[in-house]
């Protein structure tokens, strides 16, 4: 039997969780396999990428637009953060999405909402050490969503690495029972990789940003070379201070677990730092080292 043909005409667009977790029971009774795409909105080629995952893995793709306030800080970007829903909607025209779940903050967190979730694992430090409220707002909504829809998949970009592991984690560890798929994170021409706060960079702040992939592969050749981490890392610290970037944290951890690096294991460095008001977090793949 050939499969039906995708529809990419719009996606139909739901507001509440009741709506969506109806539209899960449905496809599923149909025998229909589903995978989400959470997503903060204000879509670029990156996200749209994920979209592309998420088709190619199950029969419909569910895609979220939510600006989860429980993720921001005071004194962070919630209310700077871009908001496009009309245009995002017309960007996934094409991509074989059959629903957008774009609640209010209302229907995610009625009046009376109480319940955090808490990970350990590989919250701990990195992104924690300076938001420290950071994943128990992601993991909360995350579960939240994932269990309004009711996914086989769910995909999340590496870009945001230890993101991807808090989520895995939590979901392994709560049996939600949806798969987490990681993808590799898209870049620009330059190697710049793509996120919507890049849409806060003026021009010349644009053009230093692409100094933090630069640094970073610079000190990956080094490391791989069998220069000692220490030094690999002051100098990658120091490479990106010349150029005009506030450095949160610049490590090297263990890929799967993001704790001390591990002889013969996989190794990631990632990094956060700031230009301007402008904070940009990347992270590449480094082999094994003794
Ligand atoms: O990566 C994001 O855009 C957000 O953290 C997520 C996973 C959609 C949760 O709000």
């Amino acid at each position: 039997m050939t499969a039906p043909a995708r529809s990419k005409a719009s996606p139909l667009v739901i507001r509440t969780t009741n709506e969506l977790q109806a539209w899960s029971d449905s496809c599923r009774q149909q025998g229909r396999t589903i995978a989400m795409v959470p997503t903060m909105g204000a879509l670029h080629e990156g996200h749209l990428s994920l979209v592309d995952a998420a088709a190619k893995a199950a029969d419909v793709v569910v895609v979220s637009i939510f600006v989860n306030p429980t993720q921001f800080g005071p004194g962070e970007d919630f209310d700077a953060y871009p908001r496009t829903e009309t245009a995002d909607l017309e960007k996934l025209k094409g991509h074989a999405v059959e629903v957008v779940f774009a609640p209010n903050a209302a229907q995610m967190y009625p009046d009376g909402f109480a319940t955090s979730i808490s990970v350990g694992g590989p919250s701990m430090g990195l992104e924690t050490d300076f938001r420290p409220h950071f994943f128990s707002g992601v993991a909360t909504v995350v579960a939240k969503l994932l269990l309004a829809a009711r996914p086989h998949f769910a995909v999340f970009g590496e870009k945001d690495y230890q993101q991807l592991l808090v989520v895995r984690r939590m979901t392994r560890d709560l049996n939600i029972g949806t798969e987490i798929i990681g993808c590799p994170t898209l870049r620009e021409a330059d190697g710049l990789a793509l996120s919507s706060r890049n849409a806060y960079l003026d021009a010349p702040a644009r053009q230093k940003a692409a100094r933090l992939p630069a640094v970073l592969k610079h000190v990956i050749v080094s490391l791989e070379a069998g220069a000692p981490v220490e030094t690999a890392l002051a100098d990658g610290r120091a490479a990106l201070e010349r150029s005009g970037f506030e450095v949160d944290y610049l490590s090297l951890c263990d890929a799967a677990t993001l704790g001390a690096p591990i002889p013969g294991h996989q190794r990631r460095l990632l990094v956060a730092a700031r230009l301007g008001s402008t904070r940009l977090i990347d992270n590449m793949p480094v082999k094994a080292g003794d």
